[in-house]
């Protein structure tokens, strides 16, 4: 059976970027897969309590994000919707895969080197094994796609290589209790669409992200629409009029990303949407690129804002979900403790 898991950290403000990039394409899976969106509470405190914001910021972005995902059109009457921290089988998978994983692979990460920055003696226990965390997200379901942002693909790796050696490690015991040749898929990314890596809107060779200092660097789902017309008018660009061919958008950054923005928000191709703009100028394609941004992007927010006036209906959602997430992970969970041969 083919099952889509993936995750968002609910810290700070989702941007363009999560919607482009994550959740827009979880949205389109849910007629091929069964799917499950979780709000991954216990990612968000790997970094110091100053940048997650505490306890009520924490509670309030856990329901945030969940507003985000039903108001982008994810059915949790369909699909599975809750918040990593009500299913304690991700903990106790996770503590497995702290055992399988080297150090030598995470040490590899480039995110966490990031993250982390020059004081990395300072850093938390749990940023740094972060990705076994995120690995045991995915299998705990057995989950066999996981759509993601281009910035997720090494820790997708790892999460493939964690999978890997659990089955070789364990192969005798696996046949042995699950009588299969593997436990775990390998579980395989989903980097799709014209925007996987959405850039600042400051600065093109930098990633659009939650941390950057400058509002004016990124659209926030919450954003009026003044705001986000006024953050495309100042975005930074370069002289020229915007090319007819994709070729011509390879050395202009800014431009590559505007366009792949353009093209993402209309579901079209970036050849497409060249083949309209090619020869405009950029006061032209802004003043298209905000009109088409508040259109989609305005109903989301105000669709988020009547939710946010009813956490009741977005804490029983999470509920359920947690409940169906638990009938999937406990005895995916029973199987690991019989094969690894804990006793229970
Ligand atoms: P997070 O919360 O940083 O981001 C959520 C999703 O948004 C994508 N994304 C972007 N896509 C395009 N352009 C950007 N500028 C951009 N910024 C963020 C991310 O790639 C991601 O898909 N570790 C994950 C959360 C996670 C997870 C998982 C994901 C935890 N467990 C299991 C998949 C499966 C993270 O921090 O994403």
């Amino acid at each position: 059976p083919q099952r889509v898991f993936s995750g968002v950290q609910p810290t700070g403000n989702l941007h363009l970027g999560n919607y482009l990039g994550a959740i827009t394409r979880f949205v389109a899976l849910q007629d091929d897969y069964d799917c499950i969106y979780c709000v991954v509470d216990m990612h968000a405190i790997t970094q110091a309590v100053s940048v997650w914001g505490g306890p009520e910021e924490l509670t309030k972005s856990t329901r945030e994000v969940t507003a985000a995902f039903i108001a982008s059109g994810i059915d949790p009457e369909k699909h599975i919707v809750f918040n990593q921290s009500q299913v304690a089988e991700h903990a106790e998978l996770a503590w497995v895969f702290n055992c399988v994983a080297r150090m030598g692979w995470l040490n590899r990460m480039t995110q966490f080197k990031e993250k982390a920055g020059k004081h990395r003696e300072n850093a938390s226990v749990g940023l740094f094994a972060y990705p076994n965390l995120m690995a045991a997200d995915i299998l705990v379901y057995r989950a066999t796609h996981v759509p993601v942002g281009e910035d997720q693909k090494q820790h997708l790796e790892l999460a493939r290589d964690i999978a890997q050696k659990f089955n070789t490690d364990f192969a005798d015991s696996i046949r042995r209790v699950s009588g299969e040749d593997e436990f775990f898929p390998l579980p395989e990314p989903l980097i799709q669409g014209p925007a996987t890596r959405v850039m600042s809107l400051r600065d093109g060779t930098k990633k659009m992200s939650k941390s950057d200092p400058s509002d004016y660097s990124r659209i926030n789902l919450t954003d009026d629409a003044d705001t986000i017309a006024q953050k495309i008018r100042k975005a930074k660009t370069d002289p020229e009029p915007l090319p007819g061919e994709e070729d011509g958008l390879e050395p202009r950054p800014e431009a590559a990303n505007l366009v792949g923005i353009y093209a993402a928000l209309a579901d079209r191709s970036k050849a497409d949407v060249l083949a309209e703009f090619g020869g405009a100028q950029f006061s032209t394609f802004k003043t298209a690129l905000a009109d088409l941004s508040v259109a989609k992007l305005a109903p989301i927010a105000s669709e988020m804002r009547r939710l946010r006036d009813d956490p009741g209906y977005i804490d029983s959602v999470l509920e359920r979900g947690a409940g169906q997430a638990r009938d999937i992970a406990g005895p995916v969970m029973r199987n690991v403790k019989d094969i690894i041969g804990f006793l229970r």
